[in-house]
């Protein structure tokens, strides 16, 4: 399918979706949202994609937010629907079932901090620059931004970032659980490149299993914590990946899982 605002290639089992407005900083309007939300489900039901990077074109922006132009002239409601597409569009990422790495070169403002977040992993240049500016346009963040910040960073580093809608950068995003990775211009290709590799090489159930057990557990008790990963963990036991990956174990060979 062609998108306006979207590039999606596939190499093996790795699907990349750039966003791609480079002259506007690949802001979140209403129609990349939608696409995006698209883009995303297919990728969800494509049996042989295993993970998705996700990016932004040129080297200015990963996303520079949500389309300030466009949300210039809303009225409350429409900007209330278009927070629940953006935190909709969020949770689908981060409820995918498959990693998603977000591979971030530069600006990752607003939105854009907020769709890095709800990635499982974000592999960042060191010019990487984050923030939650949008308190400067008498706004505050509505993609999840300020829920997914407090989980990631804590309620300190939130509030800081929110309240003053100060840029960081990369070193310090990675300080504060933003990002997971942060390596230098030059090599961030390389670098989501292996980990997406490293991934895709993996048994799909057991990291769908992973995904839901951690994502799911951060939310309830314990004990209902454990019972998702118990029921992931015998779920495993169901695929020939778990057959295939224990026996290579025993056969000092490596595992070849085939996601089934
Ligand atoms: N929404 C809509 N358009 C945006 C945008 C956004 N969030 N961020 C950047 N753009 C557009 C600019 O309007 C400009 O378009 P134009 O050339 O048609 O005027 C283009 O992208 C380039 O941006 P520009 O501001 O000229 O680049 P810069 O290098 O001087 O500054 C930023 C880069 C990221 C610091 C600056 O663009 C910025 O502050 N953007 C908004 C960040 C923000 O508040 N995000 C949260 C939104 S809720």
């Amino acid at each position: 399918m062609a998108y306006r605002n979207l590039l999606v290639a596939d190499d093996g089992a790795v699907r990349t979706l750039t966003v791609n407005r480079p002259d506007k900083l690949n802001a979140l309007n209403l129609e990349t949202l939608n696409e995006l939300m698209l883009a995303f489900g297919q990728a969800a039901h494509d049996h042989a994609i295993r993970v998705v990077v996700l990016a932004g074109s040129g080297d200015k922006a990963f996303v520079a937010g949500a389309d300030i132009a466009e949300m210039n002239s809303y009225t409350p409601m429409q900007a209330q629907s278009f927070s629940r597409i953006g935190q909709a569009l969020m949770l689908t990422i981060e409820r995918l079932g498959k990693p998603v790495i977000a591979r971030i070169q530069g600006y990752a403002l607003g939105g854009g901090m907020e769709l890095a977040m709800a990635c499982h992993l974000r592999v960042a240049s060191q010019k990487a620059k984050f923030g939650q500016p949008e308190i400067n346009l008498g706004l505050i963040p509505g993609f999840g931004g300020t829920q997914r910040l407090l989980r990631l960073a804590g309620r300190g580093a939130a509030l800081e970032l929110c309240l003053t809608g100060a840029q960081i950068d990369a070193a310090r995003a990675r300080s504060l659980n933003v990002v997971t990775q942060v390596v230098a211009p030059e090599a961030l290709d390389e670098a989501v490149q292996a980990l997406a590799s490293q991934l895709a090489a993996g048994a799909p159930c057991a990291a769908a299993g992973i995904l839901d057990a951690v994502l799911s557990g951060g939310e309830c008790s314990i004990e209902q914590g454990l019972d998702y990963e118990s029921q992931a963990f015998a779920l495993c036991f169901a695929t020939e990946d778990m057959r295939e990956g224990t026996s290579a174990f025993m056969e000092r060979r490596k595992a070849e899982f085939k996601g089934r």
